[in-house]
């Protein structure tokens, strides 16, 4: 990927060379839409990564070419110069939130490449923000921009440019990944824990839907708002501080969806904590059975699984894989399957054969390596 951005960069840009920058796509273990509601997630960064050359250029224009898109992007650094690829904003969008917040922003030209599947739930949205973040961070700012800050500027990119109003997980994972590590999140008070993750005899694999996950015309920020409502409801800043108790309380106020989105987002904050005791003590069949409840709610109870996701589970399931579950925003994209070793090759031939037979093509799949985030790459 190194050698085709740096040709790409000398064909559009000229031979002087510009510094190269990457970050991760994410897994999520558990903790599902819990991030927005104050809760606990459990992600981790990935191999798959966008990857950038960026060079000063000394103009107040920013130049950028993505090759996986095959498009040519230029904008100026004020508000009005808003790009009118979606592709484009999120980089805008990172440049204007490092000055909104008194960073230094200067033009500059940019050639990028990814290996993050597009709308497979692997934030590659995240991975893009990050990339760019951390590089503008390093470039213009001296790297006086803390970490939790760059996670907040994606953030922030995706709310006031790009139409989601996600929560930190994803930019958190990108900028904080570390290989071999699964970082437990308190998205209240917003501290972390990394876990050392490297499960004996089993393997975590994604299986791909490749049915497109588009957040942004998703009712994504739908279910948001019916938890903010419930949150307020019950007297509460966000639906971390409910317990099941009050929720029932008030259910005769609520609509019937408020209370079943709120009850999913009340028992995922517990599953998060119940699979970090079982991981420490090595008990992966008490994680695996949290990941099978967690499908199950976001299937059920928060309605954000599709029939392909719901077919995938329940093959994981009739081939005795450990744990499996959507993943991310939900809408489509991948399984998260926790697989013993030696149950693994007949898992994955199982589900691309019956998928396939259902819906006409087969399944993406993607070894789960957890990596590194969001570096300057020497
Ligand atoms: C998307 C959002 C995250 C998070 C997940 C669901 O990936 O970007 O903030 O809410 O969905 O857990």
């Amino acid at each position: 990927m190194k050698e085709k951005i740096s040709q790409v960069f000398k064909e559009k840009f000229g031979s002087e060379e510009g510094v190269f920058y990457a970050s991760a796509g994410r897994i999520n273990l558990i903790g599902e839409h819990t991030d927005y509601n104050g809760g606990f997630v459990f992600p981790g960064a990935i191999d798959k990564v966008i990857m950038a050359e960026i060079k000063p250029n000394g103009t107040e224009k920013v130049r950028v070419f993505s090759i996986d898109i095959d498009e040519y992007a230029e904008f100026g650094l004020k508000e009005e110069d808003a790009p009118s690829q979606s592709w484009a904003r999120y980089i805008f969008g990172v440049c204007r939130e490092i000055i909104k917040r008194g960073g230094k922003v200067e033009g500059f030209d940019a050639v990028f490449a990814g290996n993050v599947p597009l709308g497979a739930g692997l934030s590659s949205s995240a991975a893009l923000e990050s990339c760019f973040a951390y590089a503008l961070n390093d470039m213009f700012n001296g790297n006086t921009i803390e970490k939790f800050e760059l996670a907040k500027i994606g953030q922030s990119t995706e709310h006031n440019y790009c139409g989601v109003n996600c929560g930190i997980m994803d930019q958190f994972a990108s900028v904080f990944g570390k290989k071999d590590n699964l970082m437990r999140l308190d998205c209240r008070s917003m501290e972390y824990e990394y876990f050392p993750f490297s499960p004996t005899g089993y393997k975590l694999v994604l299986v791909d839907s490749r049915v497109k996950h588009e957040l942004k015309d998703s009712p994504y920020n739908k279910r948001r708002q019916s938890c903010e409502r419930v949150a307020k409801r019950l007297g509460v800043d966000t639906l971390r501080d409910a317990t099941a108790e009050a929720l029932d309380s008030v259910k005769g106020d609520i609509t019937a969806e408020d209370y079943f989105r709120a009850k999913f987002v009340i028992e995922e904050k517990e599953r998060v904590l119940a699979v970090c005791d079982a991981l420490v003590k090595g008990d992966y069949a008490t994680v695996g059975e949290k990941m099978y409840e967690t499908h199950h709610g976001l299937s059920k109870d928060y309605e954000v699984s599709c029939e392909e996701l719901d077919f995938l589970n329940d093959v994981a399931k009739e081939c005795g894989v450990t744990g499996s579950r959507i993943m991310g925003g939900g809408f489509g994209g991948c399984t998260i399957n926790l697989v013993k070793n030696t149950l693994y090759d007949q898992f994955i031939s199982t589900a691309k054969e019956k998928f396939n037979a259902k819906y006409g093509h087969e399944p993406m799949i993607y070894d789960v390596v957890i990596s590194d985030g969001a570096h300057r790459c020497e």
